[in-house]
């Protein structure tokens, strides 16, 4: 018996390696529940590349943003419209269904309708949830099993009831659906309509968005497939009725909103009941379109495969060599890439807006956090997505007036720094989107925001024009008659606005505008204007942090004020740092680390800083001081910007500190908000080995935490390929000793996007210690002012802490916190 079993074995060992070697799945390394608790606040459930459907079990947990956490909270539902690792309030998760067995005695009323009531029947343990992209998958303690899959504005459920106990109620199942969102955001009026013979449920109601202005209204249609319909009815607060099919509902005065819809009941629970839903933002007759075309035959098996294989072939465009690598790393950088892919949203059709023949994307949530490397990611490996969301940009603002700087639920999103909108163009002119773009009006859009001060700045444009252009800086306490929002984040502002100008004067340059190029390459220098050169940092103990130069807030009759260089960074929790009316100059971040966002011109910063050692060593003290928190954006790039100093090794070492350090693949395991991907997208351009520099034709190299990448271009079909020669996987030798790119020396530090386009070839040789690979002047990446100080190497090689020395704080967790509370939300 033992000979025949072991060659079965070794057999299909050797068939299963054969099969991997041919068949590389990047679908077995995605968790889509990373993040799904410890306020990562991702969306976990079952949708399609950039889909509107996004079906998942809906829980009553405080950091419920994303739909379904696993942090012990209930399940209060299942719903098909979310957001993914939003901070705000939570976003969507309208008109959700629960499913019960029977209600005790055949009575509906012992039935629990209120959202509040029915988590009582929707706990579960986190072992009976499982996730793959394209389905999610939970059995509650009752025994109701809840399976979902999706299509593009349609969510197919399944619910499987548990078989008859000999002293249980025969199975009568009833499945409602609510009138409700996550955020219990709903207005006036809202209505629900059930069909008693069909048992086909109707509504609409509006609602708000998250972190926005403005309100949007959702229709949605849903129909059942697999009992018979036995009756139907309506409910209100904690009593339904099957005599009443149709309601319209107030918000109410008084424990709002009033918990309200629709249910249908069924003559047995022997087999699963499917529930069909859709949703749409001009009407329930579109929903039910939407829901019999793209799921006509109510087919789990086939809409779920359907949706696996779109995953697979979207995730298809990278491969990397999985040699030695340990599977935990591999989840979290394919993880990271899938959930690039859930947000924006692709609303093109269901834009009651305006009309137009322009796509139409929605769920910038928010482009500050996106621009930095998410769209860039998606730039490489889904250019025509980016290319419609461009285009959805710029007809939003033909249409609005401004570029958006955070959109969700067809509403302005609240603006948290410059008008970033103007990087994510200028990156997709940089590397050659074109297709349907119309860049003469993308061109005065940036234009506009540079140009024409927005009447109430809250959402769109910038505030502050006035004093921008006569000072060349924003003023802490600035005097504006013309526009209108909230007076803080000073120095942040005129960072962020002064990169904008510079991506401004990129889209110039290339169009042929000379004139406007030299205008915005000059106030793209502005920065230099809140440099406070004696600005000195002391620890909150009295300790000289022993660097000196600062960025400053300054008045409107040029006088410097003063803010910490320490206030807002990870380490202090007592200041107000987003976008309340107490929030400091820098937004979200101190003013130590926006000491680095001057992503144009780090060779001048570099000469501000005393050369690229003092540039270096400050640095350093940035990320092992704990001042810097990889759980939020501006924190990205800094890792890398060891390059612009001539030691790429140290960016290297850097991505090493953080990852995995502070990204596991477990749902706990983000540093923070995955920001609609932002996270990420951070961590597999980290481990890819090329970071960009967003708004700039520039990757920065680091060695692939694989021993090779290959990059397949979706539009050239080139393959893009990088491969390490002597790859260690436990990461000791991470430095670049050498280069070849297609088979030349190569000395530089960065390449362009044509590397992507063209499809070539990357062949780094490492070594154990830092080399002078890529550390020449003529080495580094470009840089607007001239690099000086370069002439001797920079110092020596420090040690890092140890990234378990570290603590993660939630510091700005609490801020979202507070300023939900600030804005009455
Ligand atoms: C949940 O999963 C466990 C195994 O992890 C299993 O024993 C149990 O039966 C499941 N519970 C339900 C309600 O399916
Ligand atoms: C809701 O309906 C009531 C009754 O028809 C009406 O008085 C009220 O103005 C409506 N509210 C809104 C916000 O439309
Ligand atoms: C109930 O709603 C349905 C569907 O919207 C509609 O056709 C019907 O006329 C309504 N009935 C009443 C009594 O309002
Ligand atoms: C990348 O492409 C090369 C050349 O076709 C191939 O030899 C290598 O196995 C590929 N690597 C991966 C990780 O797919
Ligand atoms: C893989 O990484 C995980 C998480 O860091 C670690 O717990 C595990 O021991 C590693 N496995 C191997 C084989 O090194
Ligand atoms: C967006 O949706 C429209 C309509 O459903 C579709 O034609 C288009 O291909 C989609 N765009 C992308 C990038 O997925
Ligand atoms: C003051 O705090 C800083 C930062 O935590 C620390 O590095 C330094 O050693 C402290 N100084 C004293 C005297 O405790
Ligand atoms: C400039 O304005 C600030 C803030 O109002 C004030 O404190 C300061 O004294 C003024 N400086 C001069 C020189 O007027
Ligand atoms: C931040 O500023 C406040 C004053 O607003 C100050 O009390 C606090 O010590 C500062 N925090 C740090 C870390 O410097
Ligand atoms: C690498 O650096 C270490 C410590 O500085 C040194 O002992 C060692 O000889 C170096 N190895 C090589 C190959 O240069």
């Amino acid at each position: 018996m033992a000979l025949p079993v072991l060659l079965i074995a070794c057999w299909s060992a050797l068939a299963g390696q054969v099969l991997a070697r041919n068949t590389f799945d990047p679908l077995a390394y995605v968790d889509p529940l990373i993040g799904a608790s410890n306020g990562g606040n991702v969306f976990p459930g079952a949708s399609l590349p950039y889909g509107m459907a996004k079906a998942v079990a809906d829980t009553d947990s405080g950091s419920r943003q994303g739909g379904f956490t696993m942090d012990g909270a209930a399940v209060t539902g299942f719903s098909t419209m979310h957001d993914s690792g939003t901070g705000g309030n939570p976003s969507l998760g309208n008109f959700a269904l629960f499913a019960y067995t029977s209600c005790p005695g055949g009575d509906i009323n012992r039935c629990a309708f209120p959202k509040k009531t029915r988590a009582a029947f929707g706990r579960f343990r986190n072992s009976n949830v499982s996730a793959k992209p394209g389905t999610f998958d939970i059995t509650l303690n009752s025994g109701i099993r809840a399976e979902m899959t999706t299509t593009h504005h349609a969510s197919l459920f399944r619910f499987t009831f548990p078989s008859d106990g000999a002293d249980e109620e025969p199975a009568r199942p009833l499945i409602l659906q609510d009138l409700t969102d996550l955020a219990d955001s709903r207005q006036d009026n809202a209505t629900v309509a059930v069909d008693p013979k069909t048992g086909r449920i109707t509504g609409s109601a509006r609602f708000l968005p998250s972190f926005g202005a403005g309100t949007f209204v959702l229709h949605f249609c849903t129909d059942f497939k697999g009992a018979e319909v036995a009756d139907s009815g309506v409910f209100v607060n904690s009593r339904a009725s099957t005599e009443v099919h149709n309601l319209t509902i107030s918000r109410s005065i008084n424990g709002y909103p009033l918990p309200g819809g629709a249910f249908v009941r069924f003559n047995s629970g022997a087999e699963p009941i499917l529930v069909r839903t859709a949703t749409s933002f001009i009407s329930a007759e579109r929903a039910c379109e939407h829901a019999e075309k793209e799921i006509p035959d109510f087919d789990f098996t086939a809409v779920s495969k359907a949706a696996t294989d779109v995953w697979r072939a979207k995730m298809s465009p990278i491969k990397v060599s999985t040699k030695q690598v340990n599977s935990s790393l591999l989840t979290n950088f394919y993880s990271g890439i899938y959930r690039t892919i859930i947000n924006p949203q692709n609303y093109t059709g269901e834009n009651p807006l305006w009309s137009s023949k322009e796509p139409y994307f929605d769920s910038f949530y928010c482009i500050w956090d996106q621009f930095r490397s998410q769209l860039p990611l998606l730039t490489i490996t889904d250019p025509t997505a980016v290319t419609g969301m461009v285009r959805s940009l710029i007809d939003t603002y033909r249409h609005v007036g401004w570029l958006p700087d955070c959109r969700m639920s067809l509403s302005k999103g609240y603006t948290q720094g410059g008008s970033n909108a103007d990087v994510v163009l200028a990156d997709a002119h940089v590397k050659g989107l074109r297709e349907g773009i119309n860049w003469d009006d993308g061109f005065a859009a940036v234009v506009k925001d540079a140009e024409v001060e927005p009447y109430d700045w809250c959402c769109e444009g910038r505030g502050g024009l006035d004093s921008w252009k006569s000072l060349g800086y924003i003023p802490v306490q600035d005097f504006d008659y013309k526009g209108f929002g909230t007076m803080t984040r000073s120095i942040s502002r005129t960072l962020e606005y002064a990169y904008n100008d510079y991506c401004i004067a990129q889209i110039a340059a290339a169009l042929g505008k000379s004139a406007e190029k030299e205008k915005y390459l000059e106030s793209s220098g502005n920065w230099q204007n809140l440099f406070k050169e004696d600005q000195t940092s002391i620890w909150w103990n009295g300790t000289d942090t022993g660097f000196t130069g600062f960025f400053q807030p300054r008045y409107l009759n040029k006088t410097w004020g003063f803010q910490d260089p320490l206030n807002c960074s990870n380490l202090d929790t007592a200041s107000v740092c987003s976008l309340q009316n107490t929030g400091r100059e820098t937004f979200e971040s101190s003013i130590w680390e926006y000491g680095f966002f001057v992503p144009h011109d780090q060779a001048t910063l570099i000469s501000l800083y005393g050369g690229p050692a003092a540039f270096v060593s400050r640095l350093d003290y940035l990320h092992d001081s704990g001042i810097t928190y990889i759980g939020n954006e501006p924190s990205f790039l800094t890792v890398f910007q060891y390059h612009y100093a001539g030691r790429p090794a140290l960016s290297a070492r850097r991505a090493h500190f953080y990852i995995p350090a502070f990204f596991s693949p477990t749902p706990g395991g983000l540093p923070g908000n995955d920001d609609s991907g932002a996270m990420g997208s951070f961590v597999a351009f980290s481990m890819m080995g090329l970071f960009p520099n967003p708004g700039q034709n520039v990757y920065l190299i680091t060695p692939p935490f694989f021993e090779s990448v290959n990059i397949t271009h979706p539009l050239t079909h080139r393959t893009a390929r990088i491969r390490n020669v002597n790859f260690d996987p436990t990461y000791k030798a991470i430095y670049i000793q050498s280069a070849t790119l297609d088979g030349k020396l190569y000395t530089k530090n960065w390449v362009d996007h044509s590397f992507f386009t063209e499809g070539k070839e990357l062949v780094l040789t490492l070594g154990r210690n830092e080399s002078a690979w890529g550390t020449k002047v003529e080495d580094l990446p470009p840089s607007l002012g001239a690099y000086e100080g370069f002439t001797k190497r920079s110092g020596s090689l420090r040690r890092t802490a140890a990234p378990d020395l570290w603590r993660k704080t939630a510091a700005f967790k609490g801020q979202f916190g507070s300023l939900e509370e600030s804005l009455g939300m």
